[in-house]
């Protein structure tokens, strides 16, 4: 089922998001969920809070990139940076901040510790888009998004789109939560 995504200044992505302790039938109908919403907004990676649920869990598809076509799907549940190492300047958007992109500096490869759909663990070495994407999403579930990362400067720039998003004079080619609450509709 596609779920409308949540977008800025929506309370629930300001939120600490709660650690699963298990994958049952509704964890994995919520699995599907994000990945049919994440594709439907040609997006590559959804955090769980961004379609309403206040779970650490994460989806990844970054298969739509040329560079990472024979990459597989991947679910991340319970994330844990353990390590980190270098740092880039990336610029970024994101499903949640619809029409908004822009710079920002992160590590460039981390060790996570994770579990995965079968909530099976696993510590892995993630870099280059794969480490920019997952410090993303958890970023979500610390309910931290990209914009509060940028420069004050860049973030100025963007700060007017940011209050139309808030004020749900936003529109995207996916549905948004706002849509369904009526308040886009608002002048
Ligand atoms: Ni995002």
């Amino acid at each position: 089922m596609i779920v409308p995504i949540n977008t800025y200044s929506d309370p629930v992505l300001a939120m600490k998001a709660k650690p699963l302790k298990g994958v049952d039938s509704s964890v994995e109908e919520l699995i599907g969920n994000m990945f049919e919403s994440m594709r439907n907004a040609s997006g590559i990676g959804l955090a769980a809070p961004q379609i309403g649920s206040s779970l650490r869990l994460i989806v990844l598809d970054l298969s739509c990139m040329e560079s990472h076509a024979d990459d597989k799907p991947m679910v991340i549940i319970n994330p844990r940076v353990l390590s980190v190492r270098g740092r880039n300047c990336m610029e970024e958007g994101c499903l949640s901040v619809p029409g908004v992109v822009g710079d920002v500096v992160r590590p460039s490869a981390i060790t996570l510790h994770y579990r995965d759909e079968k909530f099976v663990e696993h510590t892995e070495e993630f870099s280059g888009m794969m480490a920019r994407a997952i410090q993303h999403e958890i970023d979500h579930l610390d309910g931290t998004l990209f914009v509060d990362r940028m420069e004050k400067r860049d973030r100025k720039k963007i700060q007017k789109d940011l209050d139309a998003i808030s004020e749900g004079r936003v529109k995207a080619d996916y549905p948004l939560a706002r849509d369904m609450a009526g308040v886009g509709a608002r002048s």
